[in-house]
């Protein structure tokens, strides 16, 4: 027993668990729209919501759809909204130049939502896994992804998706350096206020998997990502990893996946005290919505929950594909 408590009885801990109102006193944590930043898949077309049968609920949407998303996003308090493009197998190349194209899906799609609703903050993803013919977040030489060649490229998607109008930048590649390379290029480039949310400690999971199918690199992957995404089993390397993207300039770390992680967010924000993101990636998100759509689990209160451990565990906010369900439930 803690030495401020006193003994039973005088200290009965379920006086404070008596009423609602007591409860509410008490509570330690909140969850609010504005925690959220909400991950959306963009496609080509026109007026297309297309499904993405792996992750219930979530589609794909052509850029005017994007835009009304945004748009719905805003009103419901959520602050950022982030893109990941399901880029046509066709644009797919060894030497990925889709991704700094500057009339990407990525791109348009920014400028799209900053000329619609220009209050919601744009995150955007550097990594070359949807260009790539390979499928890999880097380029692929003799069996190997390559870093440093890797990491010239990131830059210069940053500073396309920065031209295009981005407020954050989200490198999800896990190559070495890229946060200070991509940081000088930003400054030099007179993009000073365009901030880095760095995927930081990154693990090589299973739970990407209908990420994968969403953004169409299922087929493309050969191999998995070991040689740059961390090992499930390591926490310190994490603590390195984190340290080292924040002295490189990163504004924001995150932590992904983030349900299984929940221990590498409270070291983080304890060991750093820098704003620090969950990623509740879309495997987590299909293991609720599929269960809760057969019934097995009320998925309106196990969302809430599973939003409220990333809060308890330390996080500002968190990336989730329920932002706008979660956000719709908060605000009545
Ligand atoms: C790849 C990337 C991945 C995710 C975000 N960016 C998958 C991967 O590393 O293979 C996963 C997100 C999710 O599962 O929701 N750069």
């Amino acid at each position: 027993m803690r030495p401020s408590q006193a003994p039973f009885p005088a200290t009965r801990l379920r006086r404070l668990r008596r009423t609602p109102a007591l409860r509410a006193l008490v509570q330690e944590n909140t969850v609010t729209p504005a925690d959220f930043i909400w991950p959306v898949f963009v496609r080509d077309g026109d007026g297309v919501v297309e499904p993405i049968p792996s992750m219930p609920g979530v589609n794909r949407l052509s850029v005017d759809k994007v835009v009304e998303a945004a748009r719905e996003a805003h009103a419901l308090g959520i602050p950022a909204i982030c893109l990941f493009p399901y880029t046509d197998p066709a644009l797919k190349t060894k030497d990925c130049a889709e991704a700094w194209n500057p009339d990407n899906l990525s791109n348009r799609a920014t400028r799209a939502i900053k000329d619609a609703v220009p209050e919601i903050a744009i995150m955007t993803d550097v990594a070359l896994d949807p260009y790539n013919i390979d499928g890999h977040d880097g380029f692929v030489e003799d069996g190997a992804i390559v870093n440093d060649r890797t990491v010239e490229a990131l830059v210069r998607q940053t500073l396309s998706q920065a031209d295009a109008g981005a407020d954050i930048i989200g490198p999800s590649d896990m190559m070495d350096g890229r946060i200070g390379a991509m940081r000088d290029a930003l400054e030099a480039a007179g993009h000073q206020g365009v901030s880095i949310l760095s995927y930081a400690a990154k693990y090589a999971s299973a739970f990407y998997g209908p990420f994968r199918d969403a953004v169409g690199a299922s087929g493309a992957l050969k191999g998995d990502k070991k040689t740059y995404q961390m090992n499930p089993a390591n926490a310190d390397e994490a603590m390195r990893l984190i340290e080292r993207d924040l002295r490189e300039g990163a504004d924001m770390v995150m932590v992904k996946p983030g349900m299984p992680y929940l221990d590498i967010c409270r070291r983080a924000k304890d060991s750093f005290g820098a704003p620090t993101f969950a990623y509740q990636v879309s495997g987590e998100y299909a293991m609720i919505a599929g269960a809760a759509e057969r019934g097995w689990v009320d998925g309106d209160k196990v969302m809430l929950e599973s939003l409220m451990a990333f809060k308890r565990a330390g996080c500002d906010g968190v990336l989730t594909y329920f932002a706008p369900a979660a956000a719709r439930l908060l605000n009545g």
